[in-house]
């Protein structure tokens, strides 16, 4: 028991320190631990990822595989977030229904969903003088008695053979503008202003409303995203494998 007027500094240090790990381990939130090694179990054979030899002995940042944090309008995270959660195997309706709850935080959203646009302007005073009649743009008394707003019977979403707001005027509008949306996804401001996506609060827009394109082609699968990565970067630097006879070196069994 003598010892103990000695050893008590060095137990309340021992206390402090293990408060202040503990606390610093709950601050860091969702930030995991850097992994040393990373198993993929996947169709082609298991990849087991050196990370800590990545990272460490071949001395590359961490931002040249994980890029999460270097996008506009995203707040800078001391977290990393798995691959799949973005990268997922298909954007099946499950990743749909599923992938809000695989961020930290909302700033992740608007990494991909990156544009949203207001309404369409339109001068309908002026465009009563560009077209020869009202009916060039509304329907006759079969459908619409007397000219009114569209939106009486045209939704947010198409139903049976009443077709959504927007493609009914997309589709009117096409008929006098088809050279705005001959340009694509670059001629939609031509109508659309774009929202300020750093405050940006409301519902998502489906990315194929505005692109052209599979979602796999404007996002890459995981798969993809792997094999595009790794190999990538060994092509490269010259160093590591890639290429159709080195599959095994990262599929190492089945
Ligand atoms: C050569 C590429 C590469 C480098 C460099 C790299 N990482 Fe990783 N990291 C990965 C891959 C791949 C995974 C596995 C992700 C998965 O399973 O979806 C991973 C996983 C992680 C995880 C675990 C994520 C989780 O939720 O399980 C953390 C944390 C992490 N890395 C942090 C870092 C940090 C910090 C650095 C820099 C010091 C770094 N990484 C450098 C490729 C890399
Ligand atoms: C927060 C979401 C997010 C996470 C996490 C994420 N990615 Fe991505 N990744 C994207 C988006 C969005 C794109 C496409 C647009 C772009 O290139 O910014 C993309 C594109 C890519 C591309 C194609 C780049 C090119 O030049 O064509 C590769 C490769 C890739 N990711 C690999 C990975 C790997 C490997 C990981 C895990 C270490 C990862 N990504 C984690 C969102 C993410
Ligand atoms: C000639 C004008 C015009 C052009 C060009 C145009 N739009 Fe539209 N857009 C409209 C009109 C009119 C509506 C329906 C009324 C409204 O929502 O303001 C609409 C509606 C939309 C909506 C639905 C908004 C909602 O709240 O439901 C989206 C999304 C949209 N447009 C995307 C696009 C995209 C993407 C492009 C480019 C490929 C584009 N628009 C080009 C006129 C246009
Ligand atoms: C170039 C296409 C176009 C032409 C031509 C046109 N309209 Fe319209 N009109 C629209 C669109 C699109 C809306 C819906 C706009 C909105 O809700 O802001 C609309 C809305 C209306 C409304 C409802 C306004 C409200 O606020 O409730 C009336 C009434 C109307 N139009 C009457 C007419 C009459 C009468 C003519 C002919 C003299 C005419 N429009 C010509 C496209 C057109
Ligand atoms: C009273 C309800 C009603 C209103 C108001 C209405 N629509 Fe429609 N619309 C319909 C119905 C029903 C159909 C489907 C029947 C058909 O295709 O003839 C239709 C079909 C369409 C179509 C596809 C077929 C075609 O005629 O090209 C377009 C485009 C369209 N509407 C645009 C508009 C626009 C633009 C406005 C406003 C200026 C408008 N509609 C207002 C009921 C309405
Ligand atoms: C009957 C033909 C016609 C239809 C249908 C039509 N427009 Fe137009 N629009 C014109 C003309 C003509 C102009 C003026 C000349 C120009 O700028 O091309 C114009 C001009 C515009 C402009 C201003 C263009 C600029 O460069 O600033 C906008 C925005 C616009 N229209 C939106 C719409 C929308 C939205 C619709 C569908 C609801 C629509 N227009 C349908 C004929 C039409
Ligand atoms: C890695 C890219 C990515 C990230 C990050 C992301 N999403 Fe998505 N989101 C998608 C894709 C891809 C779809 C489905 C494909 C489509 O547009 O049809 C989708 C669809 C949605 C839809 C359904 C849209 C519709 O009308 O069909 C909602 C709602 C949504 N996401 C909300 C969110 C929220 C909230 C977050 C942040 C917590 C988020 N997303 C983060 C890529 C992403
Ligand atoms: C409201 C419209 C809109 C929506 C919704 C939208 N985008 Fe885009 N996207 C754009 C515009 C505009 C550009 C810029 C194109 C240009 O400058 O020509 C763009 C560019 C891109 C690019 C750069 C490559 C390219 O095709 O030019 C990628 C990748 C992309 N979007 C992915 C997505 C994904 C993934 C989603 C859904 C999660 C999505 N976008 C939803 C409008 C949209
Ligand atoms: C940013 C560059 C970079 C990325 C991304 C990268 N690597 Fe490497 N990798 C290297 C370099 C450099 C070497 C070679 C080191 C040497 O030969 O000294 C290497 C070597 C390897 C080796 C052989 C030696 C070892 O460490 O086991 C394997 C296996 C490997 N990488 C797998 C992967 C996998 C799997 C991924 C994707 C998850 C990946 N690498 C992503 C740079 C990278
Ligand atoms: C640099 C390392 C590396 C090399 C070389 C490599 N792969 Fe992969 N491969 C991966 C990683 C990492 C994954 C993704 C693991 C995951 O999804 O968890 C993967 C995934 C796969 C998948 C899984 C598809 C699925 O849906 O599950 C197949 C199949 C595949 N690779 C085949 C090949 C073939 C064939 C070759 C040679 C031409 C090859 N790979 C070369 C690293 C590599």
């Amino acid at each position: 028991m003598r010892s103990k007027p000695k050893a008590l500094p060095v137990i309340i240090a021992a206390v402090l320190l293990l408060a202040g790990s503990i606390v610093g381990y709950v601050q860091t939130g969702n930030t995991s631990k850097i992994p040393v090694r990373v198993l993929l179990k996947n169709k082609g054979g298991n990849v087991i990822f050196s990370h800590l030899a990545h990272q460490r002995d071949y001395q590359l940042e961490c931002s040249q595989c994980h890029h999460d944090k270097k996008v506009d309008g995203v707040v800078s995270q001391g977290d990393t977030v798995k691959c799949e959660s973005c990268h997922p195997a298909s954007f099946d309706e499950q990743y749909v229904s599923t992938h809000m709850n695989a961020f930290p935080d909302a700033s992740y959203c608007t990494r991909c969903h990156h544009q949203e646009y207001q309404g369409a302007k339109f001068d309908h005073d002026a465009h009563q003088d560009y077209a020869n009649d009202c009916y060039d743009c509304h329907h006759d008394e079969s459908i619409e008695p007397e000219p009114q707003k569209c939106s009486n019977c045209h939704k947010k979403e198409s139903s049976g053979e009443l077709i959504s707001m927007r493609l009914a005027g997309h589709e009117k509008c096409k008929t006098c503008h088809e050279d705005m949306f001959d340009a694509g996804v670059s001629g939609c401001q031509s109508c659309h202003t774009p929202v300020d996506m750093t405050t940006y609060k409301g519902d998502y827009t489906a990315c194929n409303k505005c692109h052209n394109a599979e979602i796999k082609d404007l996002l890459p699968t995981r798969t993809d995203a792997f094999h595009k990565e790794c190999m990538g970067c060994h092509e490269e630097m010259g160093a590591g494998p890639s290429g159709p006879k080195d599959c095994n070196r990262c599929h190492i069994s089945k």
